[in-house]
């Protein structure tokens, strides 16, 4: 066994004491203050957590309360969801973004139903072997659904610590000094707890712009407490722009829709009619009326520039192409992926 020297010995205990310190503080906040009613947060299974937090990984909680009660008042456990199409996950994800995340749960389900016997995993490497579940999420899985010790980093989480310790964000080195630190503070005791509180923390007292550090548990060893802030602003990469024309047919009840293929975006949704209607390229008959909406919708990447007509016909017909489509109810529709603009479109202005 090599030496440690009292130095060492010091240097260790002080940083245990620090770390227990840390999450002591953080536990006993969010029994007082933490977001208990979150409805993930009620009722917690290994699945309710998955599917909570992957939709929670680009997304702010307001925004996931109303699409995770219904994604699990649709299919409430692992069993209901093991015979679900890619499809009908999709269609509750209308609206929500980032749709390869739907697309992973898909995946990760079947791998479950094949290679885990239809039973969530427990462990690290078995979380991390699911498609959408990264070192955070697994984290937050074992910690919150499993009282495991595993720490977190998600970008709530990344500010925490970071003010705490005066982390220099724009150092290369920085993620790796953020992952030491969440693994030093995560405790053995009360994960759950230390987990939502610090994500909590996070998301209400230690914001981006305007921390509330008087509330903060962990004021006394903030390195940044009652500082100016530095407001790290995103160096905000020139986006792309792209132009996409959408023709639009639908008779009194029915819309013509076809599958996405393209990995670009929107992969696996249902959209109009990509491109436009000339002479030398009709795919359809002429239409009884029309109608041109023009609107701007961003994506993380691309800026979109949409310009949709809207042909309206008597009737449905048969198109002539190799593209999947189908005419689809308006009643329909809520079973199927599409994307939050073309939604809107059919819903207000169809
Ligand atoms: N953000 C990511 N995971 C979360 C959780 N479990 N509760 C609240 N916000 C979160």
């Amino acid at each position: 066994m090599p030496e440690i020297s009292l130095t060492e010995i010091i240097l260790l205990n002080k940083l245990e004491n620090k770390s227990i310190e840390f999450s002591s503080s953080i536990c006993e906040w969010y029994k007082q203050f933490g977001r208990k009613d979150l409805p993930w947060r009620k009722k917690v299974t290994p699945y309710r957590v998955w599917i909570s937090e992957v939709m929670l990984q680009q997304t702010q909680v307001k925004t996931v309360i109303p699409y995770f009660d219904k994604f699990i008042s649709k299919f409430p456990d692992l069993d209901s969801l093991s015979t679900a199409t890619e499809q009908e996950i999709l269609a509750l994800w209308t609206g929500l973004g980032f749709y390869r995340r739907a697309k992973n749960i898909y995946a990760a389900k079947q791998i479950i139903k094949e290679n885990y016997n239809n039973e969530f995993p427990s462990s690290f490497e078995g979380l991390m072997s699911l498609p959408g579940i990264g070192k955070s999420t697994a984290g937050a899985i074992l910690s919150i659904a499993y009282k495991k010790s595993f720490p977190i980093l998600d970008a709530n989480v990344k500010r925490v610590i970071a003010r705490h310790d005066k982390i220099d964000l724009s150092d290369k080195k920085s993620l790796n000094k953020l992952w030491y630190l969440s693994e030093l503070y995560t405790p053995n005791r009360k994960i759950f707890e230390y987990t939502q509180g610090i994500m909590d923390i996070g998301a209400t007292v230690c914001s981006i712009k305007k921390p509330s550090c008087e509330e903060c548990p962990v004021n006394s060893t903030c390195k940044t407490a009652f500082k100016e802030i530095e407001i790290i602003k995103k160096v905000k990469k020139d986006k792309a722009c792209k132009e996409i024309f959408f023709t639009l047919a639908h008779s009194k009840n029915e819309f013509l829709l076809f599958k996405k293929n393209s990995k670009s975006f929107w992969e696996s949704l249902w959209i109009p009619y990509e491109g436009k209607e000339t002479r030398s390229n009709t795919i359809f008959k002429k239409p009884h009326k029309s109608n041109i909406k023009k609107f701007s919708h961003a994506l993380s990447h691309l800026d979109l520039n949409i310009t949709i007509e809207i042909f309206d016909y008597k009737k449905p017909f048969q198109v002539k192409t190799n593209l999947e489509y189908q005419w689809i109810n308006r009643r329909d529709i809520k079973n199927y992926g599409l994307p939050k603009p073309i939604k809107h479109i059919i819903d207000n202005h169809v």
